[in-house]
């Protein structure tokens, strides 16, 4: 891969900020189209929650259909939680294929095929009830997973590749902005007056091949990743059709110039495998750090919440748990804003710490709400709010940084196997929560004590090993990690002064 000609501009120009490019049409509608994935990710993590007494009803009556009597309880919840926790089965298979399926097709081309899970997925939940078979509906769920666990890294990978490296950050916090608004919409459709009554559930978990239309109709405006072109494909040609649409420019060598310097530092590192990742010493800290930065982001409860809040407020004593949901919902998305602006002020680490702090309190809380309610009616409110207060330290921290630390902790060579191993780590914590929490839900008020648990343990791990890597350029983190691999702790406050540029503001490094 090597033979790419030379672009020849002045050295000079490498080291020129980006920050006059304009956003363009063409680069809006981009962006546009690609979160169309994130947000598809989010409405099926949301769509299943609100319709679960009507879905679970039609199970029932599929059984009486065929066996002649109503369905065991042990046998409803097993299904049921099958069908909730099988989307991240799909996710956990797919999410460990997307390096060498968008090497392969490349992004845009990933992301139009990737649409046929789409539409297979939601025809075989959307015809589920019409032939009276929850096994579709299951299969359904899986193949949507499947979707899912491609789009949660196409999107970002596409977007953060397209993007000027002065919005770059912003830009890669709109696929948990996405996420969380396709989150929201499936909570408001849900509102048994619009899709989520006994008859229109299909449509609720069926309309989700909208978004894929509409992407599909939108990918062949968009140009495939300049940076993908001229870096794997060695396709300058191409590349530099792709960045003078996206830009608006004429003159674009200085963005070449900055890929070719990408280029030649990817070329210059070897691909790491995934075994090689646990192996070295080198880069065996980062990923004992990716995983459970991951693990620290599913097994907090989050998808807990969005999948049973319902049943969680029902149980709370909460009047009306659909709108109680969609609170939570509102809270969610306000909150992924406000981390939008904190980050490049507080830094990662304090605001996951901050995060994650404020959910174990937030849990305790509930705990005690959901112990004294017997005695004290009130107390469902307290509940509710201690949800709400859950959701929003999820989105300050939790939520949106593991997705993109894990791409700042590697370097180009060790990057796809690094992020393969995240999203493996993150899609199969999210199975065992949707899975696991029907049965430990069995503990009573208690269930959330085992989050709180765990967060605390996840608030020291980030305490003591968790590096700062704001403002800091991939050799600065990587240099920070190989001085420490004997073993030792690591420097924690490698903050820098914002205002001073690094080579990152300046470089085509990846940051996604
Ligand atoms: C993150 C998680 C996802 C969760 C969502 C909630 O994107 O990866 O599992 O449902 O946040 O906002």
């Amino acid at each position: 891969m090597g033979n790419c000609r030379e672009v020849k501009v002045q050295a000079a120009t490498v080291k020129k900020p980006m920050k006059q490019l304009t956003v363009t049409g063409t680069f809006a509608l981009s962006v546009f189209t690609a979160v169309l994935g994130s947000l598809q990710f989010g409405y099926n993590i949301g769509v299943i929650n609100a319709p679960q007494k009507m879905i679970e009803a039609d199970y029932n009556a599929t059984w009486v259909h065929r066996h002649g009597e109503p369905i065991p309880l042990g046998t409803l919840t097993s299904l049921w939680s099958l069908s909730v926790a099988i989307f991240s089965i799909g996710g956990m298979l797919s999410s460990f294929c997307v390096g060498f399926v968008s090497e392969w097709l490349g992004r845009r081309k990933a992301m139009l095929l990737n649409n046929l899970f789409a539409f297979i997925g939601g025809s075989l939940m959307g015809l589920s009830k019409l032939c009276r078979s929850f096994e579709m509906l299951i299969l359904g769920r899986f193949v949507i997973g499947a979707y899912c666990g491609l789009a949660s890294a196409l999107t970002p990978m596409y977007v953060g590749e397209i993007a000027p490296t002065s919005l770059r950050g912003a830009l890669g916090t709109l696929h948990q902005l996405a996420i969380v608004t396709g989150i929201l919409i499936a909570q408001v459709l849900g509102l048994e007056a619009l899709l989520g009554s006994e008859d229109l559930w299909p449509v609720l978990l069926g309309i989700t091949v909208l978004p894929t239309v509409l992407q599909m109709a939108l990918l062949p405006f968009c140009p495939e990743s300049p940076r993908f072109l001229y870096i794997v494909r060695c396709q300058e040609h191409l590349a530099k059709r792709g960045l003078r649409r996206l830009t608006g420019r004429q003159e674009v060598g200085d963005l070449l110039t900055e890929m070719k310097e990408e280029k030649r530092k990817m070329d210059m590192e070897r691909k790491v495998s995934i075994l090689e990742l646990f192996r070295s010493p080198l880069y065996r800290q980062p990923i004992i750090i990716s995983i459970l930065l991951q693990l620290s982001q599913q097994l907090s409860g989050i998808n807990a919440i969005f999948y049973y809040s319902t049943s969680i407020f029902t149980k709370a004593g909460v009047q009306s748990p659909v709108y109680a949901t969609i609170g939570a919902g509102v809270v969610n998305c306000a909150f992924t804003v406000v981390s939008l602006f904190l980050i490049e002020k507080m830094g990662r680490r304090t605001l996951h710490m901050l995060g994650l702090g404020g959910m174990c309190i937030c849990a305790l809380v509930m705990t005690l709400a959901l112990a004294l309610l017997e005695t004290v009616s009130w107390m469902s409110y307290i509940c509710m709010l201690a949800i709400f207060g859950f959701v929003a330290f999820f989105e300050i921290g939790p939520g949106p940084i593991p997705w993109f630390f894990v791409a700042e902790l590697f370097s180009q060579g060790p990057r796809p196997a690094a992020m393969a191993v995240a999203g493996f780590s993150n899609w199969t914590a999210n199975f065992i929560i949707g899975m696991g929490f029907q049965y430990i839900d069995l503990c009573g008020p208690y269930v959330f004590l085992i989050f709180a648990a765990l967060l605390f343990f996840f608030l020291i791990f980030t305490f003591f090993r968790v590096p700062e890597t704001r403002g800091k350029t991939f050799d600065q983190i990587a240099a920070n990690f190989s001085g420490h691999s004997a073993g030792g702790m690591m420097d924690m406050d490698m903050d820098m002064d914002l205002d001073k540029p690094t080579e990152l503001d300046y470089l085509g490094e990846e940051s996604m």
